[in-house]
């Protein structure tokens, strides 16, 4: 899968996506020979910086975060096509420089080159970036050629239905929808683009895969960080705009989704929308809503006392964010009437683990009934999305012995097992679907206007009661009691994730 000759522009490049994750990414990609033989990236920002500099500071986060280390071969050829370029975002001078750099680059190369802007700036400054680049002429570089340009842009995207459908209109004025990357990173990691396989490259699931079988659906993505230093952000989001409206509703729309007509984006995206469409409003009601939310107390991690989230830097001490929230949801169509899909998120949680998990029912019939022998849990399929990838079946076995006893036991697939630990990172196959123009693992402008609209009524409503209703957690917990309750008023129990 060759990328063309490409130009990156990355805005916000002095920021800690763009160290941690996006220049080692990058990096990774020219380690495998992935990257096209004319590369170039740009770092854009506010504040003046010298190339050497920026290619100093390139060098030491790919020492510090890259997966593999540096390699003297590969990088100083990488190195010397790292350029800076500093400006304002609402700068139309500072775009118009960006452009003549950008044809610099391209005549120098002699041949044409795609370009490729990469938006990872806080989203205040999505607009102007974006208008700057329709007026600057960036955007309609090499339109109508298969070298047209591409834009990936990051999250948030939007903060309500509105603002979301906003951001559609201003990206839909400068870009047609296929030259537009909306990351959702969970959708890079390999163990979310297993879902598919997992369910469609074998036949033994699709016929028990629905209501008949299937008793719930436990979706947990836990955090045992606290906000650390991204309070100011995080306090204008929280865990259900942060989290749950976006990554954990891509892990549940392909769980749940109806197998696609190919393996195509469109194809796929079209399922995911469907699905989402088939969840119904969520209930709001404060004593039997779909809803539950929580801000962390000061606890225990790792045996050590950490500070509640009113006591973090930046939080205001009347903040009403949560840093958790769980959710029931009811899909309404054949295959999933009846089964309820729980969803939960937070920070300073018991231990760092993602998961889906589908919960059987239970056997008819009363052979194994009597608790004092027959240990018995639940039949669940384990996908644990990270850390300790691989899939778990939860069955029951005869305890070996004169006696006839059961007791649960597990059946693993381990990644690191079968296929060493080395994977890419979830940036890496992102940015090279981009650059190659495969949209599969981005969000489609209707997807994520059909998710904002199921989290609107809710967002709202909790702005309205404020802190009314908001639950606490001690850090190093599993979350609040009533995420517990809201699981017990349907007889189903949060496994113990991990
Ligand atoms: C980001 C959130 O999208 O995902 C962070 O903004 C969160 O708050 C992060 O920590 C989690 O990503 P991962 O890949 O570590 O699960």
């Amino acid at each position: 899968r060759g990328a063309p000759p490409t130009i990156i522009v990355i805005f916000g490049a002095s920021g800690d996506l763009t160290a941690r994750k996006l220049i080692p990414a990058l990096y990774n990609l020219g380690l495998d020979n992935l990257l096209p033989g004319d590369f170039h990236l740009i770092g854009y920002g506010r504040k003046p910086i010298p190339d050497e500099e920026f290619q100093a500071d390139a060098e030491k986060d790919v020492n510090e975060f890259s997966r593999r280390p540096l390699n003297p071969d590969i990088w100083p050829q990488l190195k010397a096509n790292i350029h800076y370029h500093a400006g304002g975002y609402d700068d139309p001078k500072a775009f118009a420089e960006l452009r003549e750099k950008c044809l610099d680059i391209e005549k120098k190369a002699g041949r044409d080159l795609q370009f490729v802007f990469y938006i990872s700036t806080p989203p205040s400054v999505f607009k102007p970036i974006l208008e700057n680049l329709g007026s600057s002429g960036l955007a309609a570089h090499g339109k109508g050629t298969p070298l047209a340009s591409k834009m990936i842009i990051e999250k948030p995207f939007g903060r309500d239905l509105a603002t979301a459908q906003e951001l559609n209109q201003i990206i839909a004025n400068q870009f047609d929808e296929h030259q537009v990357f909306r990351i959702d990173h969970y959708l890079g990691k390999e163990t979310v683009q297993d879902l598919m396989v997992l369910r469609f490259a074998n036949t033994i699931f699709e016929p028990i895969w629905n209501r008949r079988y299937v008793d719930c659906v436990q979706i947990t993505v836990a955090e045992d960080l606290g906000v650390g230093t991204r309070g100011g952000y995080y306090d204008t989001s929280g865990a259900t705009r942060d989290m749950l409206q976006n990554h954990t509703m891509q892990l549940l729309a392909l769980t749940a989704m109806e197998a696609p007509v190919s393996l195509g984006a469109e194809d796929i995206r079209d399922e995911k929308v469907k699905l989402l469409k088939s969840i119904q409003p969520l209930r709001l009601d404060p004593k039997d809503g779909d809803a539950v939310r929580a801000q962390y107390a000061e606890g225990l991690i790792g045996g050590e006392k950490v500070p509640g989230y009113l006591q973090e830097k930046d939080i205001p001490a009347t903040s009403s964010t949560e840093t958790f929230a769980a959710l029931r949801m009811s899909i309404n169509n054949w295959r999933w009437q009846g089964v309820p899909f729980y969803l939960r998120s937070g920070k300073r949680l018991a231990r760092r683990v993602s998961e889906i998990a589908i919960q059987f029912k239970q056997p008819p019939g009363g052979l194994f009934t009597d608790p004092s022998r027959f240990d018995m849990a639940a039949n669940t399929l384990v996908i644990q999305i990270q850390p300790d990838e691989g899939t778990t079946f939860l069955l029951n076995s005869k305890i070996p012995g004169l006696e006839t006893r059961t007791q649960p036991v597990k059946m693993h697939f381990r990644y690191a097992t079968t296929f060493g630990s080395n994977t890419p990172e979830a940036y890496e196959r992102l940015i090279l679907d981009a650059m190659v123009g495969d949209s599969t693992l981005f969000i489609r402008g209707d997807e994520t206007e059909t998710s904002w609209k199921l989290y609107t009524p809710l967002l709202e409503y909790w702005e309205e009661c404020g802190r009314k209703g908001l639950d606490s957690y001690a850090c190093g917990s599993w979350g609040p009691l009533s995420a517990d309750r809201l699981l017990w008023e349907s007889n189903h129990e949060w496994r113990r994730a991990g």
